[in-house]
């Protein structure tokens, strides 16, 4: 028997037991004759302690950090107490102790707070989850995945496996692909979501369905982003929009209070699309905090009367002009607002300039733009913008686009560097009436904004005939923020095949190639497919949203780093020459040498 107890487990009640323990050498103190020794397991640590006569042993026979020993002996109270440690009122007087196994010193302290840098960590990443803020994670997750299946199975759902090795279909990012070696000069792609098999899983009449699954996605990655990460994905039939938001409302519930004791009475707020542009300037709004943009001037339309007749250049060659009021910042200092200045002049904003206007605490005015602002203007400035005495207002001016995310962004730092995101508070909302199709400008054409399998409204099908109003049409489509973080997202789905061919048109798809890609979607569709819907749930996000952290990466026991590397098993790396061979395929080698 290796232990009779975890090294979390000793309390008060312990004393005079005999116990064995097993475990890693945390820290090694020697005190004259004496020496303790804190064991860690995934469970927590205990003290031992090493008397006079093992202290020679030790000495002949010395541990280091890291080291898996096994030690007996018996539980003592501690003189000493630890009030910090939940055992820290106890300690085990070592009488026999077996080193498992050695342990070369290892890269960086394994404690909470570590001093190893980024590289480093990942590449010991068994080192690094060895650490206890990475096991409470791993055991986050755990629970919200064990949580997760408790709800769908009370709510009647089945879990049914789909295949990862799949044909290759345009779905938003791009696909990693898996040379066949059978099949020769063919490839498999691997999912970047079930999407198209619940679909057909729906037409098998398996009307209730999840699975909590891998996806992978080629895309550039981001602090909420892996090449590969899991959804809780989930399809159902007979449902509309609204049965599809219950159901997962109460997901979300349901978890939120099993894992973190919070209760939500209320419905979830919810906000349509054209809402959560205007006021929040994205799609995903953090609603802990308000700072709603104003709308000072919308692609050339002069909303405000302070602004109208101005005679101001950059007013007058911004097709949109938007401001935010920071509550009590009207005090910012010159330096304050030159470094905000600065911030939003970084090329990830791309700004050209930030303008302010102080609301002074005895009722004046102070703007960076004063020549151009009388102090009528100040005033209804002042109004528009919901300023009173005391409140700072920033003003953005630019191209559309550009200046609504820029002023996005610039909500959000000032709601970080104001504390307004705390991670306690949970603010969950629904994005509702998604656009159908969006513009890409790069490609000029029109894409889908979710994906191609997307209803619009019933009252929008029609304008599907109509290209010149595709930007118009709005889908039964959803997404599910939390704290400014898109953890689900999903639509009702077409399922009829001529609607859906209309779709495939749209997005400029000829029926051959709709075909092509989609052929046996569009073959299930002939066979009675029921109406449908469904949403995923980005798994690795919620769970990182309920550990209070915005990075998903240490929610997952191996993920890959910045570059999607993982440099741990040294991942992508090169084959060797027999299985290019066997694969049928051959490099381009002078050419990736000479960086082409
Ligand atoms: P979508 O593409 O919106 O929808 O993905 C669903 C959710 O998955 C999460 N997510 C990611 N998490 C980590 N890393 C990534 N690279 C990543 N990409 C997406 C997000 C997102 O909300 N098939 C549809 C769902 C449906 O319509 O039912 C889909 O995949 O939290």
């Amino acid at each position: 028997m290796y232990r009779s107890h975890t090294c979390g487990e000793l309390r008060i009640e312990s004393v005079n037991k005999e116990v064995t323990l097993s475990g890693w050498v945390q820290t090694i103190r020697k005190f004259g004759a004496i020496t303790f020794i804190d064991l860690r397991d995934r469970y927590g640590e205990t003290q031992l302690l090493f008397n006079e006569e093992f202290n020679k042993q030790l000495e002949s026979n010395p541990l280091g950090r890291e080291y898996v020993i096994q030690a007996k002996g018996k539980v003592l109270e501690r003189s000493n107490k630890n009030p910090n440690m939940p055992t820290g009122d106890i300690e085990i007087e070592v009488s026999e102790y077996t080193i498992l196994n050695k342990a070369a010193t290892p890269p960086f302290t394994i404690e909470a707070e570590t001093d190893g840098g980024e590289e480093l960590l990942m590449k010991y990443r068994y080192l690094d989850l060895r650490r206890p803020p990475l096991q409470a994670n791993m055991e986050l997750r755990y629970r919200v995945n064990r949580s997760v299946r408790n709800y769908m199975d009370g709510a009647g759902f089945i879990e049914i496996e789909t295949p990862y090795l799949i044909k290759s279909t345009p779905e938003g990012a791009r696909d990693f692909v898996v040379p066949s070696r059978v099949h020769a000069n063919q490839f498999y792609a691997l999912p970047q979501s079930p999407q198209t098999f619940k679909q057909l899983l729906m037409v098998s009449g398996y009307d209730k369905y999840y699975q909590i699954v891998k996806c992978f996605r080629d895309e550039d990655l981001r602090a909420d982003r892996q090449p590969e990460f899991t959804q809780i994905d989930c399809e159902m039939s007979f449902v509309e929009q609204e049965d599809v938001l219950q159901t997962f409302e109460g997901l979300t519930k349901y978890v939120l209070r099993d894992v973190k004791g919070l209760e939500f009475a209320d419905a979830f707020p919810r906000m349509t699309w054209d809402e959560a542009m205007r006021d929040y300037g994205n799609d995903k709004p953090d609603i802990r905090f308000g700072m709603l943009i104003n709308n000072l001037k919308v692609r050339g339309v002069v909303n405000s009367e302070a602004l109208k007749g101005i005679e101001f250049k950059v007013f007058d060659d911004a097709d949109s002009i938007l401001a935010i009021t920071v509550e009590g910042a009207a005090e910012y200092t010159r330096k304050q607002l030159d470094e905000l200045t600065n911030w939003v002049k970084r090329p990830q904003i791309g700004m050209t300039g930030l303008i302010y206007m102080k609301c002074n605490a005895d009722g004046t005015y102070k703007s960076s733009i004063d020549k151009f602002l009388d102090d009528d203007r100040r005033k209804t400035l002042a109004e528009d913008c919901k300023a009173n005495a005391g409140d700072l207002v920033l003003v953005l001016a630019g191209g559309e686009d550009l200046t609504r995310k820029a002023i996005s962004e610039l909500r959000l730092e000032l709601g970080n560097r104001l504390g307004l995101r705390n991670p306690e508070v949970y603010a969950p909302l629904w994005v509702l009436d998604f656009p159908l199709l969006e513009h890409d400008e790069e490609e000029g054409r029109w894409v889908a904004k979710h994906h191609p399998f997307t209803a619009p409204k019933p009252e929008h099908i029609e304008l599907l005939g109509q290209p010149d109003r595709y930007g118009d049409i709005k889908a039964n489509a959803y997404d599910l923020v939390l704290n400014g973080t898109e953890v689900g997202g999903g639509s009702i789905r077409i399922h009829n095949k001529k609607v859906q061919q209309q779709m495939f048109t749209a997005l400029g798809m000829s029926e051959e190639e709709a075909n092509e890609q989609f052929g046996f979607l569009l073959g299930a569709f002939e066979y009675g497919a029921p109406p449908h819907g469904g949403i995923a749930f980005g798994f690795d996000r919620l769970c990182a949203l309920m550990g209070g952290q915005e990075s998903i990466r240490n929610f997952i026991a191996f993920p890959k780093n910045n570059a999607g590397r993982d440099v741990m098993i040294d991942a992508p790396s090169t084959i060797d020459a027999k299985q290019l061979d066997e694969l049928n395929i051959r490099l381009l080698e002078v050419q990736k040498e000479a960086g082409e």
